[in-house]
């Protein structure tokens, strides 16, 4: 009996030294102390000697199944600090190392602009509209004082819809955001100050124009708003986002929705309005100035047509292209305005 459980001890002490992982452990365990293991099934054999016999032969069994216990729970902790290293090998990382970044983006430079322009009028009172973006030529331009037949109405080579005409007439792609102006003074209250951003669309591509671009316009309407009101708005715009030193220049102009009418230049930021860097004819602006916007006191056949009392209020409105104008700022050596928008993170990232 003795020697039998001296053999199962060395039996067991043999094959514990190859097993290598938890599972056979495991199974191991099972063959040997489970509850029908071969240490159980001899200590039962135990239960049936003999008084004497027993107590020597229960003690020696005791011991041994100490043993197997012992060994069995070394492996056990050997295994696993064997595991631990194993897990610590393959997660190794060096958290001295630079991380990889998720990529961030940002907004468009035009997006940002146009936040931009917002919180300038902003400050003087503006609160900005929205824009239609397809809407009826009664907006687009027979309100504006342009008459169905009128040559005027050629030069915004607009995209018209393909759809029946309504009462209102046609419906385009608007050419420009003067659309508004009609349907601002038809929707709130006067006196108001409007601020409208928006896509303009028209029938031409080069290098210097994209078929669609942004423009933003500014409407304001009052009893006694006159022709200074309307230089020191634009020159409150032309101050905060040009800089307080450029100077603003109008020169008389016609357009059919305002009377009188003016082309708003600004002095160039690279000769500083002078037309010439060292002696050279400065290649920006050739003259000293920029061509920005269009401005003018709103003519009375528009304040008709949206029904506001011509003998109380008047009003002024200009409009700025948006392209153009941040261009103009970021010095933005850009020889195709239609990369602005060909979705190239390479252009955009620089922004
Ligand atoms: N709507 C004109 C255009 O797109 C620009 C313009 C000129 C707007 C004079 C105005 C203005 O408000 O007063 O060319």
């Amino acid at each position: 009996m003795k020697k039998e459980l001296e053999k199962l001890k060395n039996e067991f002490e043999g094959v514990i030294k190859k097993v290598s992982d938890k599972d056979s452990l495991e199974k191991l365990k099972n063959e040997f102390l489970g509850r029908k293991g071969k240490v159980k099934s001899l200590m039962k054999n135990v239960a049936s000697l003999a008084d004497e016999e027993r107590k020597v032969i229960g003690k020696i069994a005791n011991e041994i199944k100490d043993a197997i216990e012992v060994s069995y729970g070394l492996k056990e902790k050997e295994l696993e600090v064997q595991e631990y290293a194993t897990i610590v090998d393959r997660e190794w990382m060096d958290v001295t190392q630079p991380g990889t970044f998720a990529e961030q983006g940002h907004l468009h430079p035009v997006t940002k602009t146009i936040y931009e322009i917002e919180d300038i009028f902003s400050k003087i009172g503006f609160t900005r509209i929205p824009v239609p973006e397809v809407d009826w030529d009664h907006y687009a331009f027979e309100t504006l004082n342009m008459p169905k037949d009128h040559p005027a109405r050629d030069d915004w080579e607009t995209f018209f819809i393909d759809a029946p005409e309504g009462k209102k007439g046609k419906l385009v792609v608007i050419p420009h955001v003067s659309n508004v102006q009609v349907r601002a003074m038809e929707d709130y209250e006067l006196p108001f100050r409007a601020l409208y951003i928006g896509r303009s669309y028209r029938r031409q591509s080069d290098t210097s124009h994209s078929p669609m671009f942004h423009q933003f316009e500014i409407l304001m309407i009052d009893e006694g708003v006159n022709f200074t009101h309307l230089r020191g708005v634009i020159e409150h715009f032309v101050h905060s986002y040009f800089g307080p030193d450029r100077s603003i220049r109008l020169r008389p102009h016609h357009f059919r929705f305002t009377e009188p009418s003016f082309e708003v230049d600004i002095s160039c930021g690279l000769c500083s309005g002078t037309g010439e860097l060292d002696n050279i004819q400065c290649k920006m602006c050739k003259e000293g100035w920029l061509e920005l916007a269009g401005a003018g006191m709103t003519h009375p056949n528009v304040l008709k047509a949206g029904g506001v009392d011509t003998k109380k209020y008047t009003a002024l409105a200009f409009a700025f292209g948006i392209e153009r104008t941040m261009m103009m700022r970021a010095g933005m050596n850009v020889d195709d305005i239609r990369t602005l928008y060909k979705n190239d993170l390479r252009f955009v990232r620089q922004f």
